[in-house]
């Protein structure tokens, strides 16, 4: 099994509310989006954000410069429809972040539940040259992936987990790290996942 847009498509076809990572409300992101104190018209990209709410909290707070790049159309599409007319106010980009080539810089980097899906260090790199490829000096890095005492397999895939070194060999020397946060995510079927979120400004 690996992970696939095929994988994420399948997944997202058996039942988005029922997926391990769902979610009804992005309420942690959120506050870290507004904890970068950048207005409302900055640009923001949620890399795998699928059919996350997320989008949907970030218009109702008045965002008006949005983007969600997903490798999974499927997921994508259940946002895209339960958005109807407002997900014209957003860009839509189907492309594996690894391969994508980003030809604008974005104030805010969004990424709940991806990064930790790179198993391999040269993927990892990748997602870092990504990273600073589609950021620049001030822009913030808003990063959720699981914890040290997170899970070893997730979404039927094998995954990584991070601690705080790990973060900060990611983001420095180009980030400051401002924060990081443990939180708990809570699965529709009740199981409890450990998250380690950080945020960074861009130096
Ligand atoms: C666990 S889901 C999290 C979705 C969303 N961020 C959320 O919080 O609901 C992982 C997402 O990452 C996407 N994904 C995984 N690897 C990817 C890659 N290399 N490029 C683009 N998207 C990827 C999947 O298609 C899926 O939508």
């Amino acid at each position: 099994m690996t992970s696939s847009p095929q994988h994420w498509d399948a997944a997202y076809a058996a039942g988005h509310e029922t997926r391990g990572w769902y979610q009804a409300s992005a309420v942690l992101s959120r506050v870290l989006i507004r904890d970068t104190g950048l207005p409302h018209d900055c640009a923001v990209i949620d890399v795998g954000g699928g059919a996350s709410v997320l989008v949907d909290d970030l218009l109702a707070d008045g965002y008006s410069d949005i983007t969600v790049l997903d490798q999974s159309t499927v997921g994508m599409q259940i946002a895209q429809e339960r958005l109807g007319d407002r997900a014209d106010q957003v860009t839509w980009l189907t492309a594996d972040l690894r391969t994508w080539q980003p030809d604008r810089a974005y104030a805010i980097w969004h990424d709940r539940a991806v990064l930790h899906f790179l198993l391999g260090d040269d993927d990892v790199s990748t997602y870092r040259t990504r990273l600073l490829e589609a950021t620049g000096p001030g822009s913030w890095a808003v990063i959720g992936i699981f914890g040290p005492e997170g899970p070893s397999v997730c979404a039927g895939l094998p995954v990584r987990q991070y601690d705080e070194s790990d973060l900060e060999a990611l983001l420095q020397p180009e980030f400051d790290i401002v924060s990081t946060t443990f939180a708990d995510h809570v699965r529709p079927d009740g199981d409890v996942q450990q998250f380690l979120w950080g945020l960074a400004k861009r130096l």
